[in-house]
């Protein structure tokens, strides 16, 4: 594993991280020495992902018992209050690192699409991050700080029966870039990452036939995993990125030449 000591002891806000990549994501910051705060809207401080987070740090000698909250993101009062909450925790008071990551995915082909669907993809996977984003940024406009919002390769490619999904991921590119513009002066770096195809609950549902054509298609031959986007992650919200800001980057296993 990559060693970041810039990141011991700095504050991350993880949204979606009571599995897959925002669990992965939250373990990988744990045992890098961070202070880890953990969202979505089922996480409770006995969740099993709380002790899976817990033991990443202590195998990797720190000590910090990450703080759970829960929180629909995509409510503007709900991400509110969940700040003031972490702004008067005596152990925490802050975030350094914003990683906006929770999402859903309800695919199905255009014509047959209910509005309510569209909303609520819509609302959790773009306005989500907007609501995160906009109660990060104005903690960090003093100290600077660091923001990675999740897109997905669907979001520069676009894809069949994903209309929903691949808006919401398009929006969270552009809104990425226009906040990095805007707060470049205030210290902030905003990137995005791009995951192609990875292995967690959002992908359970595909079945084995699928998968294997999926495995064809992709340049290096394999659907990736959760903590390989948490590798870049970690890079992206250290000062190895320290000149990056505005970029989005694809853990796709080669998909952008499908
Ligand atoms: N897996 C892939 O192949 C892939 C590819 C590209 C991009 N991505 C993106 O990566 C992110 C994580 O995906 P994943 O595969 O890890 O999905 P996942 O296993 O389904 O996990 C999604 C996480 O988001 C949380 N969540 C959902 N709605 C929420 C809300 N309104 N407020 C707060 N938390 C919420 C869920 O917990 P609760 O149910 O408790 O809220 C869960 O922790 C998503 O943004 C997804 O679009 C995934």
């Amino acid at each position: 594993m990559a060693v970041f000591s810039d990141l011991v002891d700095k504050v991350v806000f993880i949204s979606g991280a009571s599995k897959g990549i925002g669990l992965s994501i939250a373990e990988a910051f744990a045992a890098q020495g961070s202070k880890v705060i953990m969202n979505s809207r089922s996480i409770h401080q006995d969740h099993e992902s709380v002790e899976k987070v817990k033991q990443a740090a202590s195998e990797n000698g720190f000590t910090t018992i990450p703080l759970a909250l829960p929180a629909d993101t995509s409510s503007p009062e709900a991400v509110k209050e969940l700040y003031k909450t972490i702004k008067n925790h005596n152990d925490f008071g802050t975030v350094d690192i914003g990683i906006n990551n929770a999402g859903i995915s309800k695919d199905g082909l255009f014509i047959r699409q209910k509005e309510a669907d569209w909303d609520e993809t819509i609302n959790i996977n773009l306005k989500g991050i907007r609501n995160c984003c906009q109660e990060q940024i104005k903690m960090m406009r003093k100290t600077g700080g660091s923001i990675i919002n999740m897109s997905s390769v669907i979001g520069q490619h676009g894809n069949t029966g994903q209309s929903a999904y691949a808006a919401s991921k398009a929006g969270v590119i552009a809104l990425t870039m226009s906040l990095a513009e805007e707060y470049a002066r205030s210290g902030i770096r905003l990137n995005s990452i791009a995951p192609g195809y990875i292995n967690t609950e959002m992908t359970d549902n595909v079945n084995d036939e699928a998968k294997t054509a999926w495995e064809k298609l992709i340049p290096m031959g394999r659907i990736g995993n959760s903590e390989e986007v948490a590798q870049v992650a970690l890079f992206l919200a250290s000062n190895c990125s320290s000149y990056m800001t505005g970029q989005t980057i694809g853990v796709d296993g080669g998909w952008f030449r499908r």
